[in-house]
């Protein structure tokens, strides 16, 4: 029976191609590297795209000197750089550019909020933009709970907000916050932030990126699960023998030793990224694409993983920091020799863990989880190992059978492959592994947007599908503060416990040996 439109909830939630309304976005932290490399290259091809209002106006605010002009021309350098579209096309920068505005202050000081305002007020009468605004914190996270209290102080933060003296000027419907990874370091300090923001905003104005949730390929997983018949009967404990989750960079700390060093891997890549891929593996189908039922989802997932914690530590967990190495052939430095690095710390830079999560559709399923710096390949891949068949059947050929596995590529080389037996040409039979593979490249032929186009896009829009919700946030810290609290105990003996350029710690071999299993050779 075909499917009718109303009866189908992921079409309610879906984006049909639409502009947002006027706004100005407020860019904390204008001079920054995000702003350069990501931020302002999205908005242009945003542009590019028509996908921006008229009126469309970016005001950049951070403590060094400079004029609009000088400002416009660095930016223009960073998409020049930065941007996925080559080259630039220099009508669409110039009129892009004329709505770009630069406001030097500092964040501590109360007389730069009132001459944002001020400021924005002008834009919004010269350029016929509304008073709509999205704020972005760019920022050293040490400066987030400063800004919000002071968009709280000055009201520019309240939606429908009119500056000061803007009579007759029409006043914007909404002010959102988008505020940038890491989102607190424990969860203490999320809950903190979490509190801070919602003195000033509601729930619904605040927008907690997580730019792996914007990845094309990432949106797809649950396309992927939801708008196919096939895959969801047996996506469960019945027919799933178990889930590889792998994020590995081949890059090491490259100078942000200081920032990474109080960080470590658990905390910049299991607690956001991995756990956000994790859920939408994991997540039942949500009753729309409504963002709250998605992210209702999402929460009870990370709700139901089994904490492990204390000694638990031990068995379900790997910690690893590369010593020096070799990569493609060049020597490479260990952690410990990148600036900024104590040498005292314990700071992790791999990562492995067994994860179970307790729900009738997970039971008993183990989830394998490793990411880190300095491994062999950039790589991000969800792998779907099916149970093997209840009866062999084809005698010794059957004896080297692999099992059935579903890969999800999020990077790089975008695509799913399924692997399935087959029998090799021939009168006797014999069973080779072959793959089907579906590659986004070849298939859709048209680039991927990046995913802070996407992100920045859909706040314009009010979706927050994309977004991290604060319980989620706090749910997720929760799990990982609960590893954490066990390795506290037990200070690792043995760093460094990898070669550079090596898939990590023997110790996660073996995690996945004890169970009779193997990491997939990537
Ligand atoms: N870079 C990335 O690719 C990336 C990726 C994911 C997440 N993030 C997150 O994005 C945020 C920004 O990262 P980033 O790498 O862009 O940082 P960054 O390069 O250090 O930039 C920080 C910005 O804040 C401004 N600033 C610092 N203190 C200020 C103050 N007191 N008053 C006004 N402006 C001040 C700086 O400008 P002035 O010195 O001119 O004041 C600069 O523009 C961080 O939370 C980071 O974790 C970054």
């Amino acid at each position: 029976m075909k499917a009718t439109l109303s009866a189908n909830p992921f079409r309610e939630g879906l984006r049909i191609e639409r502009t947002p309304s006027p706004c100005t976005m407020i860019i904390f932290g204008a001079t920054g590297d995000l702003t350069a490399r990501k931020l302002i290259p999205a908005l242009y091809n945003l542009v590019l795209e028509r996908l921006l209002p008229p009126g469309f106006s970016v005001v950049g605010f951070a403590r060094s000197g400079k004029s609009n002009e000088q400002f416009r021309s660095e930016l223009r350098d960073s998409v020049e750089k930065y941007s996925r579209t080559q080259p630039l096309q220099k009508a669409i920068w110039d009129s892009f550019a004329e709505g770009v505005f630069y406001h030097q202050a500092d964040y501590a000081d109360p007389d730069g909020y009132a001459a944002l305002s001020k400021l924005l007020h002008r834009i919004d009468c010269e350029r016929g933009a509304s008073s709509n605004r999205l704020f972005y914190m760019a920022t050293p996270p040490a400066a987030y709970q400063e800004i919000i209290g002071q968009l709280g102080a000055t009201g520019l933060a309240a939606p429908g907000a009119c500056p000061t003296g803007s009579a007759g000027n029409r006043c914007g419907e909404w002010a959102r916050v988008i505020v940038e990874k890491p989102f607190g370091k424990d969860l203490a300090s999320a809950k903190a932030l979490n509190q801070s923001l919602l003195s000033v905003l509601k729930e619904e104005q605040v927008y907690r990126i997580d730019h792996y949730l914007g990845k094309e390929t990432v949106q797809n997983i649950l396309v992927f699960r939801f708008g196919n018949g096939i895959f969801e009967p047996v996506w469960n404990r019945r027919y799933i023998d178990h889930v590889q989750i792998t994020a590995g960079e081949s890059v090491g700390v490259e100078g942000r030793g200081g920032y990474y060093d109080q960080s470590g891997a658990l905390r910049d890549m299991v607690q956001n990224h991995i756990l956000q891929l994790l859920a939408l593996v994991a997540m039942e189908p949500p009753s729309s694409m409504d963002a709250n039922a998605v992210r209702d989802e999402r929460v009870k997932v990370f709700r139901a993983l089994r904490p492990i914690g204390g000694s638990q530590s031990e068995s379900f967990t790997v910690r690893g920091r590369y010593g020096p190495g070799s990569l493609s052939g060049t020597r490479v430095a260990g952690y410990s020799e990148d600036t900024g690095v104590d040498h005292e710390s314990t700071t992790e830079s791999f990562v492995a863990l067994k994860l179970f999560i307790d729900n009738w559709r997970w039971a008993d399923v183990p989830i394998y989880v490793r990411t880190g710096k300095r491994l062999p390949k950039r790589i991000t891949e969800i792998s779907i190992q099916f149970s093997c068949p209840p009866l062999l059947l084809f005698g010794e050929a059957g004896e080297s059978m692999s099992p059935n596995t579903l890969t999800m590529r999020i990077q790089p080389d975008e695509g799913i492959s399924l692997r399935f037996e087959a029998k090799l040409p021939g009168q006797t039979t014999r069973l080779r592994s072959v793959n089907m593979d579906f590659r986004y490249s070849t298939s859709f032929g048209a680039q991927p947007p990046e995913a802070y186009e996407r992100l920045l896009l859909d706040c314009m829009l009010g979706d927050s599908t994309l977004f991290t919700r604060g319980d989620e946030a706090e749910s997720a810290w929760e799990f990982v503060d609960g590893i954490r609290c066990g390795w506290d105990q037990h200070p690792p003996q043995d760093f460094p416990n990898y070669a550079a350029g090596t898939w990590g710690p023997e110790s996660a071999r073996r995690l996945l040996a004890e169970d009779a299993r193997e990491w997939r050779r990537l």
